[in-house]
């Protein structure tokens, strides 16, 4: 039988962010820009490639900056138009009329498993996407399209996954599956943060996923899992008794866009691959590149002048 179409995604974002502080102090996470595109847009585009009609947020303190960025902002767009920039006008269009936005609050950041919970009353009963923002992919097919492609051979909620080194397991959710590894692989088990002696596997669970209504039975169910939070991996863990839930392997690179670190590797590589930026920048990683080399001064000697004034 065909499964359905999926047209709901949700987009956790009522974390606060706390590694990326103190820039998450007073605005979201999921606002902070790769070249000039917030990493929330980043992964509407992806849910709306991948098939998502329907588009529902999970906010908490300090987020309404996300409502107003898929906000229309007609007077903005009136005056661009009126200087004759219609083309930056074009860009405060970020949503497409066909796709509706839905602000559901968490009252207090439970956890994952929680925020997927208050989506539960929008969502109903079909399958949905879960997107979380932080972690961006760059990826021919979009991932999320990769993804749906999955639910729709094997009929069962799908977890993107990656392979991680093994002394990262404590950072993420780690998969069991068995045989040989496969694009797609049933999950024997899941558990949340392992400690590398513990882990079942190098296979993490990255922000992307297909859950199938179920999820939300199991949810309601449990209590607080690793690091006091409600944790979806552990409403995963329950589902899997009762359906099969797969593993899939996406193609594309992930950036880590919640670590600092993540944040400047996707930063410099999207900044190389613009299209009307990457040249000039490329060319000025070269020269900097270049001169760090040739005059062996230390890396970034301009900050330092700046902070010496
Ligand atoms: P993270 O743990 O990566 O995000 O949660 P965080 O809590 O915002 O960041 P740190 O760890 O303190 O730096 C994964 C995703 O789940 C959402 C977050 O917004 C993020 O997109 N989340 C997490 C919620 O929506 N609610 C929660 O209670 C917890």
């Amino acid at each position: 039988m065909a499964k359905p179409q999926i047209r709901t995604a949700v987009f956790p974002v009522a974390g606060r962010g706390t590694r990326f502080l103190p820039a998450t102090k007073a605005s979201p996470k999921e606002m902070l820009p790769i070249v000039d595109k917030p990493l929330i847009q980043y992964a509407v585009e992806e849910a709306l490639m991948a098939g998502a009609r329907k588009l529902v947020f999970v906010t908490g303190a300090s987020k309404r900056a996300i409502e107003d960025h898929f906000d229309t902002d007609a007077d903005l767009e009136k005056l661009l138009e009126e200087q004759g920039k219609s083309e930056l006008a074009s860009l405060l269009r970020v949503l497409p009329k066909y796709a509706s936005c839905i602000y559901i609050r968490q009252p207090a950041p439970l956890g994952l498993g929680h925020a997927v919970l208050c989506a539960q009353p929008v969502v109903g009963n079909e399958p949905f996407f879960v997107h979380l923002a932080d972690d961006l992919i760059d990826a021919g097919v979009p991932c999320l399209k990769q993804m749906a492609t999955a639910y729709a051979q094997k009929g069962g909620s799908v977890l993107g996954v990656e392979e991680v080194p093994p002394t990262d397991t404590d950072k993420y959710g780690i998969v069991e599956t068995r045989g040989a590894p496969a694009k797609i692989s049933r999950i024997h088990g899941i558990v949340e943060k392992p400690k590398p002696a513990n882990a079942p596997s190098n296979l993490a669970v990255v922000g992307r996923y297909v859950l199938t209504p179920d999820i939300f039975a199991h949810l309601e169910k449990i209590g607080q899992g690793a690091g006091g939070e409600i944790q979806l991996t552990d409403g995963i863990a329950r589902l899997m008794k009762k359906q099969a839930v797969y593993a899939y392997r996406f193609e594309g690179k992930r950036y880590d866009c919640g670590s600092k670190l993540g944040y400047l590797q996707a930063q410099v590589e999207y900044g190389m691959n613009h299209s009307t930026l990457g040249g000039p920048f490329r060319k000025y990683l070269m020269d900097l590149l270049g001169a760090t080399q040739t005059a062996a001064v230390e890396p970034v000697p301009v900050a330092r002048a700046r902070r010496k004034k």
